[in-house]
């Protein structure tokens, strides 16, 4: 363990973070609530982060939401506690703020499944399409798209493109699948995925339906086609979430990463949420890469404000554009403020 904060910040590209030693009797909870004030600072969280994070946060979201806090905040720093293209989503929003990450290498399988060369000769292949691609892609992919979307909002963006127009649908060849299913579209689709919502067991998950009859399943559209195709619901975790809370059932098996049955729980104490189970020995199914970040991470990065986001400002300024345009259609749409 390195003891200097010297020593720490030289090695934070190597490490992604600030490998420091934290006292344990320290009260991080207060610690970082007394960070925010003194400096003037918002954390913001998704889903998938671990309970104590999602606790200490200010909002806690899905990308739609998160995007769009992180685009109007007014505080001095952003610290975002999710993986690296939301925070680095937040530096395109709203740059003059300084965004933080508690750790560099929270990255993103699905993101990491388009890289920005191959994917630029995929779209010279199909020049007539115009090309829509899922928040989750790095800023390279975001400055090649004409559009984003996100879980929360794909169907608009998709319904506000003519019916003729050619698309390109990256990086998620799920969640593009389940789209052309639901537009009656035939988008052309990148084949990337995440590694977190393909690794649902359709056998375990039917044998826990048969278990549980009355529970409903409710399912990320990240999944694969064969656990969407026996879902009760299917949605971005903000819908997944609210569809728990108005729903009638009891009981639910949820198909998603299990952070978000933290704000389930804790929303309707009443009812019974079950994780989904994965492919392997786990009972339940984790994200790597959001599980990175960490409280001790958390209230490190807020005191020394490092690592913080960076961006090149031409690529900030192309990955923009298609943001925007995702942003004035679903204001057009009502799904934002
Ligand atoms: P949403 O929270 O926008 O549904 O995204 C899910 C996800 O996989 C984020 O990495
Ligand atoms: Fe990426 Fe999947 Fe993890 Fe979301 S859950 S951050 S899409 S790997």
């Amino acid at each position: 363990m390195i003891m200097n904060i010297e020593e720490a910040e030289k090695n934070i590209e190597q490490k992604g973070f600030l490998d420091l030693e934290v006292d344990v009797k320290l009260d991080l909870f207060a610690e970082i609530e007394r960070l925010k004030k003194e400096k003037n600072a918002i954390l913001l969280a998704h889903y998938y982060q671990e309970p104590d994070i999602q606790d200490v946060a200010d909002y806690i979201g899905d990308s739609l939401g998160l995007a769009q806090k992180a685009r109007q905040a007014d505080a001095d720093i952003i610290v975002f506690a999710g993986v690296h293209f939301m925070a680095e989503t937040a530096k395109i929003l709203n740059p003059s703020k300084k965004v933080l990450l508690p750790d560099l290498k929270a990255g993103c399988s699905l993101a990491d499944s388009a890289p920005a060369a191959p994917f630029r000769a995929f779209k010279e292949k199909h020049p007539n399409h115009i090309v829509i691609s899922y928040i989750n892609c790095t800023a390279e992919i975001k400055a090649l798209s004409d559009i984003i979307c996100t879980s929360g909002n794909a169907e608009k963006i998709i319904e506000s493109v003519p019916k003729d127009q050619p698309i390109i649908f990256a990086p998620d060849r799920n969640l593009g699948a389940y789209l052309n299913k639901k537009t009656g579209r035939n988008m052309v689709l990148w084949n990337g995925a995440c590694m977190v919502h393909e690794i649902f067991s359709l056998e375990k998950i039917t044998k826990l339906k048969m278990r549980h009859p009355n529970a409903k399943l409710i399912a990320h559209p990240e999944c694969e086609e064969p656990v969407l195709a026996i879902a009760d619901y299917i949605g971005s975790t903000t819908q997944l979430l609210k569809y728990s809370q108005t729903d009638t059932a009891m009981e639910y098996i949820v198909a998603t990463e299990t952070g978000i049955l933290h704000q389930m729980q804790q929303a309707m104490p009443g009812k019974t949420f079950i994780p989904a189970p994965p492919n392997n020995s786990c009972a339940c199914n984790d994200c790597p890469h959001m599980k990175l970040n960490t409280l001790e991470k958390l209230y490190l990065c807020m005191m020394y404000e490092k690592p913080e986001i960076l961006m090149d400002e031409e690529l900030r300024l192309a990955a923009k554009k298609p943001m925007d345009r995702m942003m004035e259609i679903s204001k057009a749409a009502g799904l934002i403020g």
